[in-house]
């Protein structure tokens, strides 16, 4: 394999003050870069809401690694988009005082975007790789000698006069992200010295993240009107978040925006088909049309994929977990099955 230089070497960003060292913008996705500009991410462990045993399991590991003066441990999140991965990989740099380096597999597309990486880190640096279940292949073998004995072997030239050459990498912590940890290559998911899976929110600390979002956005809410929100996300910070923004808009098109209370909310979430449990349309559809088509179920997620126009991958790790952990939905060995209580949800909406 002929490598050649990084892609982002020559336009490295200089070395950035040690406190203000946590995101190196250029390699920030668009949406964290976003998010890091709202202001809205929580910065350090003690600002993030919820989660507390990931909290707990994490916050142990970085005062023992700044204790010994070692970087931490490789770090593996995973569980359902929206929960939170990108934003507790900044709070770790953060809490570490080193840079973060953000990345996401599709952009490591060719070997030498990802040995461009890994040749400008500095020592102790965090870096975050986004969907890590896609990688391509080449680029996670690059990573196994470089996670454990911080080692690029790199092929220069090609056919009979290639040749290998190791180059030693400074100590660094790779924090991988993914909704789909079953589909890592299990030599990768060894790699990891930390695995945690990230939960859906409890009603009430999605209650306080509201909470704080309205107040870094000067909403004035009352309390029931950031517990519909909390109501109506899915578990899940990004949505409330995204929520609180549509319903700031409902309220300042009425010029109401004095308080939002629970019935505003409850009026603009419902001009956005955000039902009282907070399913959408994707939900429903999946629901109605196993209920109508297939009789409640059994029936295979291909078969949900085709019908609804969605790929599997996509009904998996983002439209079905919600629907599974709120019982709506049971995945049997014949399929997947509408529940009673997800019966009823939908009777209930249906009546006039
Ligand atoms: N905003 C989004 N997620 C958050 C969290 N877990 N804690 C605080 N604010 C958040």
């Amino acid at each position: 394999m002929a490598i050649v230089s990084s892609n982002i070497g020559s336009s490295d960003p200089e070395l950035i003050p040690r406190k203000n060292r946590t995101v190196d913008s250029e390699t920030l996705p668009d949406e964290a870069r976003t998010a890091r500009d709202d202001g809205l991410r929580p910065k350090t462990l003690d600002e993030y809401i919820g989660q507390i045993p990931l909290k707990e399991v994490l916050g142990i590991a970085v005062k023992a690694a700044i204790g010994r003066g070692d970087p931490l441990d490789h770090v593996l999140l995973y569980g359902p988009p929206g929960l939170g991965k990108t934003t507790m990989a900044l709070v770790l740099a953060e809490e570490l005082g080193v840079r973060c380096r953000i990345t996401s597999a599709p952009a490591l597309e060719r070997p030498r975007d990802i040995v461009g990486l890994l040749v400008n880190l500095q020592p102790c640096d965090l870096l975050f790789i986004d969907e890590i279940h896609r990688l391509p292949r080449v680029a996670e073998e690059l990573l196994y000698p470089a996670m454990e004995d911080k080692r690029l072997d790199l092929t220069i030239g090609k056919g009979s006069t290639s040749r290998m050459r190791s180059i030693q990498l400074p100590p660094f912590t790779l924090v991988g992200a993914t909704t789909r940890a079953g589909s890592l290559s299990s030599p990768l998911r060894d790699r990891f010295g930390l695995t945690q899976r990230l939960e859906f929110y409890e009603l009430l600390d999605l209650k306080a993240i509201v909470k704080r979002t309205a107040c870094l956005l000067g909403i004035a809410m009352t309390e029931e009107g950031c517990l519909e929100i909390a109501r109506r996300c899915r578990g899940t910070p990004r949505i409330a978040n995204r929520l609180l923004k549509r319903v700031r808009d409902f309220a300042s098109v009425l010029g109401q925006v004095d308080l939002i209370d629970e019935a505003l909310v409850d009026d603009a979430l419902n001009l956005h088909r955000v039902d009282n449990r907070g399913l959408d349309q994707s939900d429903r559809r999946l629901l109605e049309f196993l209920i109508e088509v297939h009789g409640g179920g059994p029936a295979g997620i291909e078969t949900l994929a085709a019908a609804l126009g969605e790929d599997t991958a996509t009904l998996e790790a983002v439209v079905e977990p919600f629907l599974l952990q709120i019982g709506f939905l049971k995945r049997t060995p014949r399929g997947r099955v509408v529940t009673s209580s997800g019966k009823l949800h939908l009777a209930n909406k249906k009546k006039p």
